[in-house]
């Protein structure tokens, strides 16, 4: 058994989902939002899940372990005021290290997005472990592609690991000359969506009803596009974008569109058969916010094909309204990056 896991903010448990996969033992995970937090305890036990702000969380309802995952969400991008102990944003970071602190984790791992390394929470996070609570650590960080570790999806997110048994590695990348297409990732997958509904049903969670628990095919769903979505999806050819949409039928374009010739080549796209996805975002149903229509069928993609191009495994259970559960896999860490980031750590935790 490589260890005792912490997961604070942990969303639907995309990264626990790794960390067990290589053998941890999850004992407490924080998540304040009820449906992801369902999702969570539907997978992995409600019994060690807190519901509720980390804030709320008591020093004595903290248990020791050997890891503790996950990392605050990021307030905004700039190293202003990284010392002012009143700035509001540094309240999650406060949250954070004091869990750390108490949980006296060999190892700590955090997520983020890429630009997180320009960040007020980066700043804070340094000056810990310069002079403050965190200094028993010692970091390694970097920007990690989830899809140079066998995630069928350009992913790039900021991985920071701290440890103070040993110095902390990276894990190295596997496919970066092979990468898991699309195709692969969605083997399987029927071409037809279930329907537009998740099914009626609904579990108790923390005393409340949620939603669910649904199993992956239930979440193979669509939505029902107007018929100028509809006409406007079939107007994108194979790997085309809003430009093709353009060009083919200007008539459908939206007058947003048409002031504004120049722009992102994702708005609208498809997706390529045989290449990895782009990054699945919590609005992955919606083609007008990127890349997310299916490589040949006139329809953005389902909640299941975002849940594999997110290397989610189909026996995983889902809570929530169709946009919660968009919302838990859009912002998860891929299980299958967050399994080769833990197998590092594990490795760290039997030298160490
Ligand atoms: C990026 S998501 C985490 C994804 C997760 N690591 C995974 O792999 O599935 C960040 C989560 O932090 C939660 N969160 C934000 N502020 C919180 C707070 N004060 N207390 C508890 N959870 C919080 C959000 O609801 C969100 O689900």
């Amino acid at each position: 058994m490589p260890g005792r896991l912490i997961d604070l903010f942990a969303g639907c448990g995309g990264m626990t989902s790794g960390f067990v996969a290589a053998g941890f033992e999850p004992v407490l995970a924080v998540e304040w939002e009820l449906p992801a937090a369902a999702t969570y305890a539907a997978n992995f036990g409600e019994d060690h899940v807190v519901c509720g702000d980390i804030a709320a969380v008591a020093e004595d309802a903290v248990p020791e372990a050997d890891v503790v995952i996950g990392g605050p969400p990021c307030q905004g991008f700039s190293n202003l005021g990284a010392k002012d102990p009143a700035d509001p944003r540094n309240r999650l970071w406060r949250e954070y290290v004091r869990v750390v602190a108490r949980a006296r984790p060999a190892v700590f791992v955090i997520e983020n997005v890429d630009r997180f390394r320009s960040s007020h929470e980066f700043a804070l996070l340094i000056d810990e472990v310069e002079r403050g609570r965190l200094r028993r650590y010692r970091l390694t960080h970097a920007v990690l592609n989830a899809a140079d570790y066998g995630v069928a999806q350009r992913r790039h997110r900021t991985i920071v690991i701290g440890s103070r048994i040993g110095p902390p590695h990276l894990p190295e990348p596997t496919h970066v000359d092979r990468p898991v297409s699309v195709r692969r990732a969605l083997h399987g997958v029927p071409r037809h969506p279930v329907g537009t509904e998740l099914p009626d049903s609904a579990e108790t969670y923390f005393g409340r009803r949620v939603p669910g628990s649904f199993k992956a095919a239930e979440i193979h769903v669509g939505r029902r596009p107007t018929a100028t979505s509809a006409e406007r999806y079939r107007a994108v050819p194979p790997g085309g974008n809003r430009f093709d949409l353009a060009r083919e039928r200007p008539d459908l374009l939206p007058d947003c569109w048409r002031n504004k010739p120049t722009g992102t080549t994702d708005v609208m796209g498809r997706l390529w058969w045989d290449q990895p996805s782009v990054t699945v975002r919590t609005e992955f149903y919606k083609p007008e916010k990127g890349r997310y229509l299916h490589p040949e069928e006139h329809r953005p993609i389902t909640h299941l094909e975002a849940a594999r191009l997110q290397s989610f495994p189909d026996d995983f259970l889902w809570c929530g309204s169709k946009v919660a559960i968009a919302k838990q896999i859009g912002n998860a860490v891929p299980p299958l990056l967050a399994r080769r980031i833990a197998e590092t750590v594990a490795e760290l935790l039997d030298r160490g």
